[in-house]
């Protein structure tokens, strides 16, 4: 998204057009945050220093501004996702590792839920349920 904006002159402009033709801005609201999620005051710090620091300060700069115009026009806090997109890309990650990346670290999360759900029959959150395979046996790395 900051790559399309491509300036910060353009990036207010870019979510007034955006939200009259009725988009969802990437990396903004939550379900349960209607506050600022508490993560993203962590990564728009992360964002600034590192985008400053490899000599990209216009991906921190555009995105203060989308973040400024989505608060005057719609109220809406970013959520987990928006500072994490200039911080990963200013330390070199490619924008399509971005989700697996963010995947990966919530792997646990997720495996802990369906043990319970497994063992429980109770839903931890209702609109993730888990229908993948079940009983899948796997090999320990130093039997295979
Ligand atoms: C997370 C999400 C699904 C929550 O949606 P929700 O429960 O409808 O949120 P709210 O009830 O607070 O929405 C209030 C209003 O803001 C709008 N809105 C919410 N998030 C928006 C966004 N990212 N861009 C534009 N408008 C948005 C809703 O459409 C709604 O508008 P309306 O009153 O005109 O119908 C939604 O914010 C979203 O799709 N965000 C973008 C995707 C994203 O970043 N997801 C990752 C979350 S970690």
């Amino acid at each position: 998204m900051l790559l399309e904006v491509g300036s910060p002159a353009k990036a207010k402009a870019w979510v007034k057009d955006a939200l009259e033709k009725k988009k969802k801005i990437m990396g903004f609201g939550h379900r349960m945050y209607k506050t600022e999620d508490p993560r993203a005051t962590h990564l728009r710090r992360m964002s600034e220093s590192l985008c400053t620091k490899v000599g990209r300060p216009e991906l921190y700069e555009m995105s203060r501004l989308i973040e400024e115009a989505m608060w005057e026009l719609k109220a809406i806090k970013p959520n987990v996702d928006f500072y994490s997109a200039s911080t990963y890309y200013a330390i070199g990650i490619d924008p399509e590792l971005f989700t697996p990346i963010f995947a990966l670290s919530r792997l646990s999360g997720w495996t802990a839920h369906v043990l319970e759900q497994l063992a429980n029959h109770r839903l931890i959150r209702p609109v993730g349920e888990y229908v993948g395979p079940q009983e899948a046996h796997w090999t320990p790395m130093g039997e295979r």
